[in-house]
């Protein structure tokens, strides 16, 4: 019998979540964004239970591509980070895979043999990845001349502070964006991530990119999951394994760095950072169980966890601890690891199996 440490994904959550982006994208269409497995729920269920909602997926690299293929879904893929070598172009030609092309070692591979249509990644403020606005002209022109033009898609561009709604940036870098592929009316543009959504007035034009969003997790700073009409995808729990009372004066796990100042009643859960759980999640870090929250004791070991029970006297060994999901959500257990719920969700490890529902 295996452990019951398992990440159960809700796919109906999924839905419901691609649903709202929708909803959010007005007329533009959205593109499922489900690189880094399916932000860690798995990615060939993430894509059975989008493909009747959509006709494009998104992913980072041409392996996650094959990997929806190897789901059995014949739908365009663009692979965000274009291709890291020429000869994948054929395959993605092959295949109906779509590279976002974002330098000019990307460009000068096009055309070496059988090209695929493909996107362009301009670079409007964010610089990870793109060619500058100014740089555009001289690359249009290059496809011209090579003939290759018929086979770009549209254009790309990502946004570095979406989800503050404070800041100017996304404003800014839509105008650059806009006014930067204007001269090529008849390709598509693309700049939306799941924060877009959110923004008052923010044009997502002919594709959006949803991501974190589609898992149930907020993308917005200052707002939960719910307050933006998601529910979360992924409940991540453990068993309880044993309970004990911890004396006034003793001191749980490594580093003996939380002592109880009264008896308390705690539960040692089999989860810990070799399973993905943040190691910097401290004493306080809220879980649940039996639907009522509970907190973290103490350091996070490799493969346990300790828990107060004070709350919760009925818990006994054997119940399930949600460590994240419904009662609490991804985004406040990453606020007390220092981290967001995007690195907790896509760095669950392999030793936690998936289990679809
Ligand atoms: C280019 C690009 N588009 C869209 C997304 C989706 O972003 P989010 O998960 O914030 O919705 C990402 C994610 O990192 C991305 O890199």
């Amino acid at each position: 019998m295996p452990r019951p440490t398992v990440a159960r994904i809700d796919l109906d959550a999924l839905k419901h979540n691609f649903r709202r982006a929708r909803e959010l994208a007005g007329t533009a269409y959205a593109m499922a964004v489900v690189k880094a497995d399916g932000y860690g729920h798995g990615i060939g269920s993430v894509a059975d239970a989008l493909a009747p909602e959509t006709s494009r997926f998104a992913v980072a690299c041409i392996e996650e591509a094959i990997a929806i293929r190897g789901a059995g879904h014949r739908h365009s893929v663009v692979l965000l980070q274009g291709t890291h070598q020429k000869d994948d172009l054929a395959e993605c030609e092959q295949s109906g895979f779509e590279p976002v092309l974002h330098c000019q070692q990307q460009l000068s591979w096009l055309g070496a043999g059988r090209s695929p249509r493909f996107w362009i990644k301009v670079n409007t403020g964010m610089n990870r990845l793109g060619f500058r606005p100014e740089e555009l002209p001289e690359v249009m022109a290059g496809l011209e001349e090579t003939g290759l033009k018929h086979l770009a898609i549209g254009f790309v561009t990502h946004f570095a502070c979406a989800d503050d709604p404070d800041s100017e940036m996304t404003g800014l870098q839509t105008r650059i964006f806009e006014r930067a592929v204007a001269p090529w009316p008849d390709l598509m543009r693309s700049v939306g991530n799941s924060a877009a959504h959110f923004r008052p007035n923010q044009p997502l034009y002919e594709w959006s990119r949803p991501g974190i969003m589609l898992y149930g997790a907020s993308p917005m700073e200052g707002k939960t999951g719910a307050e933006l009409g998601l529910c979360p995808a992924m409940t991540l729990q453990a068993p309880l394994i044993t309970t004990r009372v911890v004396r006034a004066g003793e001191s749980i796990g490594y580093g003996a760095s939380w002592t109880a100042s009264q008896d308390t009643r705690m539960g040692m859960v089999a989860i810990g950072y070799a399973d993905g759980y943040p190691r910097h999640a401290g004493t306080g870090t809220p879980a649940a169980v039996r639907g009522q929250r509970i907190r973290l004791l103490g350091r996070v070991s490799m493969d346990m966890l300790a828990v107060d029970l004070s709350a919760v006297p009925e818990a006994r060994e054997g119940d399930l601890v949600e460590l994240w999901g419904k009662t609490v959500s991804v985004d406040e257990v990453a606020g007390y690891a220092g981290t967001i719920g995007y690195e907790l969700l896509t760095g669950v490890t392999s030793r936690v199996p998936r289990v679809h529902e």
